[in-house]
Order: structure tokens, then C-alpha cells, then sequence
């Protein structure tokens, strides 16, 4: 090849290299079918976004799994809703197709989910007797930082949305706990003698009603519905019966873990009984999980430490709990996952979903660079 070709060919080959689309690494990502997890990296969407769904929840609805979560845009004024609930689908857990906004923030400042407020951790659940699909989440309203922890609710007829936005609240106005068989009389409320600081918070919001923030919705095997929500300015959890279309509270709630500021609450079951796992309360910094079991969904629920194990178990590997997942169809196969907060470049937070696994009755969590939903086969 004489110098002129070879410059021609190099010319031919720079040609043909610059006039390629740019593929950035997300849509790379898409391009090629995920077959497995890879927590903390880029998710990518089917049009190679990286996925917005912060603080989520997932339904499986009609073969389909439903994503939804925060939509966050990028720098600090990520930390508050700027859009609204994002929706996505998958059959497979490992590829996301966006399904839009679910449920959009209200461009009305007077509106309880104004453009600016702080919207987080939304949860769907079915409702079989309404056929309605029912979202709860927390609610800041705009303006008031962390103030007002309501819980709010919007509903829709079709499981990606739109959603319409029905009310927000504190819940359980005027109602003391419930104590359920085995609950330590220490452990009982009199508002005429708060015996802590978490006793005084709840006395002082009961004729208002429970502050709600960190949260979950729990579905049990006989089709009633939970509302599971940090209180008392986050030193206790709630766990509080929904009605029978999962629109309000029935005032039947008990007290988790009062006094030592649980954040994060994912609830499951398995073999008859509850595990909860939540974290502490560090802000967007993470912090060691932990873990109680309990026979009765209102407990009494039992400490059981931390269930991560290995390097990175005392931040949680980097991420704050949001929902434990049960995998449609297989016994004994649950998801943690987890959100690894960026709070300064919101957007840009990422998802730790991790399997967990069984001893026994006991559970543990483990760090995975990459799986797949073959490890519950094992
Ligand atoms: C976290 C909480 C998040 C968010 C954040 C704000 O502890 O789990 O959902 O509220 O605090 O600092």
C-alpha cells in the first residue's frame, strides 16, 4: 500500500468513525438485553435513560412488573418534586420500559402537591374490590422543609396512570395504639404521663394525627392492606390497618420500635412471618439496616440487628432500604433494594437491589457486584 492509500484509508476510516452516532455507555447498556443486576451502575430504560424512579415500590400487575418511584432532575433542587411519580414496566426485573409520569405534581402553589414540594417513596397497591389502583406517599408541602409528614393519596384506573391526587394527611387522628397479645405494659401510651420523648410526640399529635414520612404500603395474604410509616418525629414506626378499598386509615395501628428512630420500612412475609427491615435515621447518608420479625403484623416485633453482611454492611453497602420485592410465581425469592442517595446531583442516585437470603428463618443480605434471579434457584 503506497502513503496515498494508506492516507485515504485512514481518511475513509475517520470518515466513517465521525459521522457514526455518539453511543453514550447508557445506551449501549440498552442496546444489549440486561440478563442480570449490576447494583450502584447505571440503569438504563428502554430509551437508554438512565431509570427515575427514586425512593420506589414495585406492583406486578396482569404478567408485568410496575416500577414507581421519584422522578429527580439534577443538582440539590432534585431533592423536591419538580415532576412527580415515575412509571416503569418489565417482565423480566432486569429490562425497564418508561411508562411516563404516573402521577405529575400540580402547577397550583396552593395545591397540596405543588411543583416544590417534597414527594417521596410512592407505593401502588391493587384494590380488587374498587379495581382501582391505589398510591400512597409522602408528603412535604412546599416550602415547610420536613414539617407537615403527611402521608397522601392518589388513585388511579389504570395501573401506569395518570393518577389523580385525592387527599394528604396525618393519619390516625384522635386513635391510641393498638397493643397486640405479648406487648410489655412499659410499652402502653398514657398521655397523662408520656414516659419518653416518643411518647410525648405521639401524645402531642394525637388529636391532629401520626406524623407519616419514611414508608411502605404491605398487601398480606388476606387482601388487607398496611400502611407502614415513621413517627414521632421518626422515633417510632407505625404499622396501621387501611380500609377495605385502601383509601384511609381505620385508626387500628401499632407502635414498632418506639424510641429508637427507624427509618426506611420495607415489610414482608414469609412461612407466616413478617420481617421488616428499615434504617436509621442519618438523612441521605447511610447507615447500618435492621432487622424484626413478628407473628402478628402489629407485633410485638423483635430486634434482630443488622441483616448485611460482609464489606459495606455497616452503610448498608451505600443505600437506605425502600422495598423488599417478593418475586412472582417463586417461593422464597425476595429483593432488597435499596436507593444510593446522590442528594447533590439528585438524579443521578442509583439502585442497590440485592437478593435476600434464608437461614433458616433468618435472613441475611450480601453485597453482588452482578446476579441474577438464578441464585434463588440454589
Ligand atoms: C432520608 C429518608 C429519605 C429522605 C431523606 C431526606 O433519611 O429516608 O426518604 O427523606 O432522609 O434527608
Amino acid at each position: 500500500m503506497n502513503i496515498k492509500r494508506i492516507t485515504f484509508t485512514i481518511c475513509l476510516l475517520a470518515g466513517a468513525f465521525l459521522s457514526a452516532p455518539l453511543i453514550s455507555s447508557a445506551q449501549h447498556a440498552q442496546a444489549v438485553k440486561a440478563t442480570q443486576f449490576t447494583p450502584g451502575t447505571i440503569w438504563a430504560d428502554n430509551n437508554g435513560v438512565h431509570i427515575n424512579a427514586h425512593g420506589g415500590g414495585l406492583l406486578f400487575d396482569k404478567g408485568k412488573y410496575y416500577w414507581f418511584g421519584e422522578h429527580k432532575i439534577a443538582g440539590g433542587a432534585g431533592n423536591r418534586a419538580m415532576v412527580g411519580v415515575h412509571c416503569y414496566s418489565s417482565k423480566d426485573l432486569y429490562n425497564w420500559k418508561d411508562e411516563g409520569i404516573a402521577l405529575p405534581i400540580s402547577p397550583d402553589s396552593t395545591n397540596d402537591i405543588a411543583k416544590g414540594c417534597i414527594l417521596e417513596r410512592p407505593k401502588v397497591v391493587y384494590n380488587k374490590k374498587t379495581k382501582k389502583y391505589v398510591m400512597w406517599f409522602h408528603l412535604e408541602l412546599r416550602g415547610q422543609g420536613y414539617k407537615a409528614a403527611r402521608t397522601g393519596l392518589a388513585t388511579s384506573d389504570k395501573v401506569a396512570g395518570p393518577y389523580t391526587f385525592i387527599k394528604s394527611y396525618r393519619p390516625n387522628a384522635g386513635f391510641m395504639p393498638f397493643y397486640p397479645e405479648g406487648t410489655p405494659d412499659a410499652d402502653k401510651v398514657d398521655c397523662a404521663n408520656p414516659k419518653n420523648k416518643s411518647e410525648g410526640f405521639f401524645c402531642r399529635d394525637l388529636p391532629g394525627g401520626q406524623m407519616a414520612r419514611d414508608m411502605n404500603v404491605f398487601l398480606d395474604d388476606d387482601g388487607k392492606a398496611y400502611h407502614i410509616f415513621s413517627a414521632e418525629e421518626n422515633f417510632t414506626v407505625d404499622i396501621a390497618e387501611l380500609n377495605d378499598d385502601y383509601t384511609a386509615h381505620t385508626g387500628k395501628f401499632s407502635r414498632v420500635y418506639a424510641g429508637h428512630q427507624t427509618e426506611a420500612p420495607a415489610i414482608f412475609k414469609r412461612n407466616g412471618i413478617y420481617y421488616l427491615i428499615g434504617s436509621g435515621t442519618t438523612g441521605w447518608d447511610p447507615n447500618p439496616a435492621r432487622w424484626f420479625t413478628a407473628k402478628s403484623i402489629y407485633g410485638p416485633w423483635t430486634y434482630r440487628g443488622n441483616p448485611c453482611k460482609g464489606a459495606g454492611a455497616e452503610i448498608t453497602f451505600g443505600g437506605q432500604s425502600t422495598y423488599v420485592l417478593p418475586i412472582a410465581g417463586k417461593k422464597d425469592a425476595f429483593i432488597f433494594m435499596a436507593d444510593k442517595w446522590t442528594p447533590k446531583d439528585a438524579i443521578d442516585g442509583r439502585y442497590l437491589w440485592l437478593p435476600i437470603t434464608f437461614k433458616g428463618d433468618d435472613i441475611e443480605i450480601n453485597w453482588a457486584e452482578k446476579w441474577d434471579l438464578n441464585v434463588f434457584k440454589k
